[in-house]
């Protein structure tokens, strides 16, 4: 019986249902799979779901925090900012090492804040610093809308020109993936008219895992600085922010993190300017230090640290379900989690091309290296017909328009039988 998957299963699988058994009777981390609701049919049985990189499973533990700060608030009220069993003045930072851990940050380096598009926006204050020619910002073409508007928006805040001040890299023409080579060559080409370089970490279309640390290296290279979405990454794959120098990550928390709809995203601030109080930011008065926050002084004298960038005072029921799942986190570790995610993407990709369907495209790089654990498929024509037979018959995946559906097991909670189900169902849809 296997009990990894090896590049010899792979190649020997022939998508026998017994080997995805045997797989996940080997998995040391099958058990975590218990630790999440996972969605239901309207007759009770599970859905195959393979969508947390839309929106992640909630863990059970969470009705439990959520109930606990409900009972602080309704027996203490205002009282438990301070004498609750987990004081909401200090709330945010029960989430910090987990944070710290899964981007490889240090603790002061990382607060959970806001989400993900406002904290882009707080970065945008601080770290697009334009001077004289130097006032490009260099984004993949096709980046979240989002980031785009962000950018755009802040950009001609500024008074500059976004059309003239952004610019994008595409893949190879033919291609889907951005290649590393072209990322670096092109950041030099920029040179000094680089302020700024905005990549996803992990692309939310093709599910491309971009080698953060040569683009950071390319970005300091020519004078400009280096910001990550991490929507897609954290939770993912492992990350090394600090060491690899990333000047600021944003990301949210309601996919791998599995915080919930709407979650309270994160900030990453390199230690290299967590400091300087110098730097321009959107102030409030939750950046101040917490010993002096209500001596209600007139002056904002930002707390080091990424603590330094909080506006308000952080939403206690947003973060309360980010700390149950951090917890599932760290008892499950990253190293386990990448290990597994590899097997599991590795046999769901290798399922998907033994179907050998010419209307299938695979957008998501054939190197582990270079993905996290979503698989992204183009369907040209029947995308829209592929996921609403997938969905009819209890397999969740999502659907980018116009044709590409997005499948991404997650190794917290789905097994290989969920993989073997998936890639059953497909081929039967395929050929009716
Ligand atoms: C890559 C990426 N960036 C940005 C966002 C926007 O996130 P938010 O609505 O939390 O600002 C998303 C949301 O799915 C995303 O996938």
């Amino acid at each position: 019986m296997p009990n990894q998957v090896t590049q010899e299963w792979l190649t020997s699988l022939t998508g026998a249902p017994e080997e995805a058994y045997a797989l996940d009777r080997a998995d040391p981390l099958a058990g975590f799979r218990d630790r999440f609701v996972l969605p239901e049919r309207s007759d009770g049985t599970q859905e195959v779901y393979l969508c947390g990189n839309s929106l992640g499973c909630m863990p059970r533990t969470v009705p439990a925090g959520l109930a606990a700060e409900c009972e602080a608030w309704g027996k203490q009220g205002v009282e438990a900012h301070l004498d609750g069993s987990s004081p909401w003045y200090t709330y945010h930072t029960l989430v910090r090492d987990g944070l710290a851990r899964l981007t490889g940050s240090h603790p002061d380096e990382v607060v959970a804040m806001n989400s993900l598009t406002v904290n882009l926006h707080l970065m945008l204050v601080s770290f697009y610093r334009p001077t004289g020619s130097r006032t490009r910002i260099l984004m993949e073409r096709g980046a979240f809308p989002s980031d785009q508007y962000a950018v755009r928006s802040h950009v001609a805040s500024r008074g500059l020109d976004p059309d003239d001040v952004v610019q994008t890299i595409d893949p190879p023409p033919g291609e889907d993936a951005l290649r590393m080579e072209d990322i670096a060559e092109r950041i030099k080409a920029e040179g000094e008219h680089l302020a700024l370089v905005l990549l996803g970490g992990v692309h939310y279309v093709t599910g491309e895992l971009l080698d953060l640390g040569r683009i950071v290296d390319a970005t300091h290279a020519v004078g400009a600085l280096a910001g990550v979405d991490l929507a897609h990454a954290i939770g993912n794959v492992p990350l090394e922010l600090h060491d690899w120098g990333v000047d600021f990550a944003v990301w949210c928390s309601y996919k791998y993190l599995n915080a919930g709809p709407g979650a309270v995203g994160g900030c990453f601030v390199h230690r290299k300017w967590g400091d300087d109080p110098a730097l321009p930011r959107f102030a409030g008065w939750w950046g101040t230090a917490s010993a002096t926050r209500f001596e209600m002084a007139d002056n904002f004298v930002p707390t080091p640290g990424a603590d330094g960038w909080q506006v308000s005072n952080p939403p206690i029921f947003a973060l309360a379900p980010l700390r149950a799942s951090l917890a599932v986190f760290d008892e499950a570790g990253m190293p386990a989690l990448r290990t597994k995610s590899r097997q599991l993407t590795g046999a769901l990709a290798h399922l998907v091309e033994q179907l050998s369907c010419p209307a299938i495209r695979v957008l998501t790089p054939t190197d582990p290296d270079r993905r996290g654990c979503q698989l992204s498929l183009a369907i040209p024509g029947r995308g829209q017909e592929i996921y609403q037979a997938l969905r009819a018959e209890g397999v969740v995946p999502d659907l980018r328009q116009p044709d590409v559906i997005r499948l991404a097991p997650v190794p917290l909670y789905n097994s290989y039988a969920d993989v073997w189900n998936t890639v059953r169902i497909l081929r039967s849809i395929l050929t009716r």
